[in-house]
């Protein structure tokens, strides 16, 4: 049927469950004609919103045809687009922040409403309800176990032969879930095709759309900087024997500083071509498996630019063994980066002196877009590092403040900090001794003198702080628009 027909079935309230991970694998026709019949019952003072799980962000076409359509009533998890962004901050849709791994056993524990719908585009379909992804897996397995209906876009653009590219694999629940049996990148533990009851499929809508992921800016000196550290900084402790000579599989962010990092690792010489296992698989990881850079990447979605997809797609046969898609409860698995020993690399938003980071809140309170995989990662990484250039808005914010403002990563977790001038290594070192570190190495030389006082007059005690001042600089950027004006002293109780 049309995606208009296909949007006439989802009722006021449903709880759609929407496949797909960031851009790649997400509906596109439906969701938009869904945000259509919003406008026209809203235009009739009638009500009509959905309610939304998803694998992490999607496109344009969904998250922000329906944020502006303000046909969404809750949402989860990952977010990144502007439209929603605006809604969520303006409390015009309930958001609720998640660990990537966790939404889809959460629903099947019975923590949230299971799904009415399941939204998803697939490449092949067959009358048995053997269906093939496309570019992501997301939470689709667990969507369309549980929901009562399937709606399925069969995208054009996506060939059957991305058959063999998933991994579908669920676990069980506890008390009978037994270990994930992946012991490196590579393994494969499931099916190829994704298994639903074909009774439960009410639409199959015909489409044909190219992954609506956006491109990168160029590498600029700073990124450029901050992928250097971090790659000699490993490169270091390959030579000092705390990484295997083999190397380790790498979990890289998401953004223009990640792209940055995985290309300075791939130029380094002294690295070995490694392993990627992520949740998100970019542009650049692609060209490093045709240099030979990357053995094998592992991860939830292919979030590829068109014309990226486009040659993976007319070279299937050559990246078929080299790259394996998951459900986000598998790529993002806390056991299996454990096990396997992921070098975690994430962005932070901010992040004090004391190494706690803040991805999420800008100023503790407006949502930026969420905190992603990168806590699954970071907590139980083998090494878990945090990039950020040291200052934004032309340095009127700096990325370092004596408290952050909402904290998502905790000092506990946090073991590298890397700007583009330094790297802080905060391993086995106290709160002070972590401050020191990362006061002259990371912060921007216009922000160390500032800070060397906040520790200086911060009485003595296991983490010192001056509590009246410890927001003090994100309390200044608000009244004066720069943090670089604040003064200890006019806000010292
Ligand atoms: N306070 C206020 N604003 C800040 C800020 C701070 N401390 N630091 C950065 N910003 C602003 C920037 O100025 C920029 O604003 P603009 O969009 O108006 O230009 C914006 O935030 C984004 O900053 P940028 O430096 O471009 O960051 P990024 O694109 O590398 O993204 C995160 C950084 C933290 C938002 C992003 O990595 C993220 O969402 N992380 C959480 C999820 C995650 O880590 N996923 C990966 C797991 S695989």
């Amino acid at each position: 049927m049309s995606a208009v027909e296909a949007a006439q079935i989802v009722f006021d309230g449903a709880i759609c469950g929407v496949g797909g991970f960031t851009p790649a694998g997400s509906p596109k026709d439906v969701p938009t004609a869904i945000a259509h019949r919003a406008e026209a019952l809203h235009a009739e003072g009638k009500p009509f919103k959905i309610n939304m799980y998803t694998g992490a962000s999607t496109g344009e076409t969904c998250d922000s045809a329906l944020a502006k359509a303000h046909a969404i009533g809750f949402r989860t998890p990952y977010q990144n687009k502007k439209d929603l962004r605006a809604e969520i901050n303006s409390h015009g849709c309930d958001y609720f922040d998640m660990h990537l791994s966790e939404p889809a056993q959460d629903i099947r524990y019975g923590f949230m409403p299971k799904p009415d719908f399941a939204i998803i585009e697939a490449a092949d379909i067959n009358e048995q309800g053997e269906i093939i992804l496309t570019s992501a897996v997301g939470n689709v397995p667990t969507f369309c176990q549980l929901a009562d209906k399937i709606i399925v876009e069969l995208n054009a653009a996506f060939p059957p032969t991305m058959r063999g590219m998933h991994d579908i694999y669920m676990p069980l629940d506890p008390p009978v879930r037994r270990e994930i049996p992946i012991y490196s990148p590579s393994d494969r533990i499931g099916d190829p095709v994704l298994r639903v009851d074909p009774k439960k499929i009410v639409a199959v809508v015909r489409t044909n759309h190219p992954n609506e992921v956006g491109r990168f800016t160029p590498l600029d000196p700073i990124t450029e900087r901050i992928g250097a550290n971090v790659a000699d900084f490993l490169c270091a402790e390959m030579q000092a024997g705390r990484i295997p000579a083999s190397f380790l599989p790498l979990q890289s962010g998401v953004g223009n500083v990640a792209n940055a990092v995985i290309r300075s690792l791939a130029n380094n010489k002294n690295i070995p071509p490694f392993d990627v296992f992520t949740e998100v698989i970019q542009d650049s990881v692609i060209d490093l498996i045709r240099e030979g850079r990357v053995r094998v990447a592992s991860g939830c979605s292919l979030t590829l630019t068109a014309d990226k997809m486009q040659e993976v797609i007319d070279d299937i046969e050559f990246f078929h063994d080299k790259l394996v898609l998951r459900p986000a409860e598998i790529s993002n698995n806390p056991g299996l980066v454990r096990r396997l020993g992921v070098i975690a690399i994430n962005t932070a938003l901010e992040a004090d002196i004391y190494g706690n980071v803040n991805s999420t809140h800008v100023c503790g309170t407006k949502m930026m877009n969420g905190i992603g995989g990168s806590g699954d990662f970071t907590r139980n990484g083998y090494l878990s590092i945090f990039t950020t250039q040291s200052t934004a808005k032309d340095g009127a914010i700096s990325a370092f403040v004596p408290m952050v403002s909402h904290v998502d990563h905790s000092e506990h977790s946090v073991k590298i900090i890397v700007t583009e001038h330094g790297v802080a290594d905060l391993r086995g070192k106290s709160p002070i001794q972590r401050a020191h570190e990362i006061i002259e190495h990371c912060v921007d030389p216009q922000y160390r003198p500032l800070l060397r006082e906040y520790l200086e007059m911060s009485a003595v005690a296991q983490t010192p702080h001056t509590l009246s001042c410890a927001l003090a600089m994100h309390e200044e950027f608000l009244k004066s628009g720069d943090m670089r004006n604040t003064r200890w002293e006019n806000y010292k109780r």
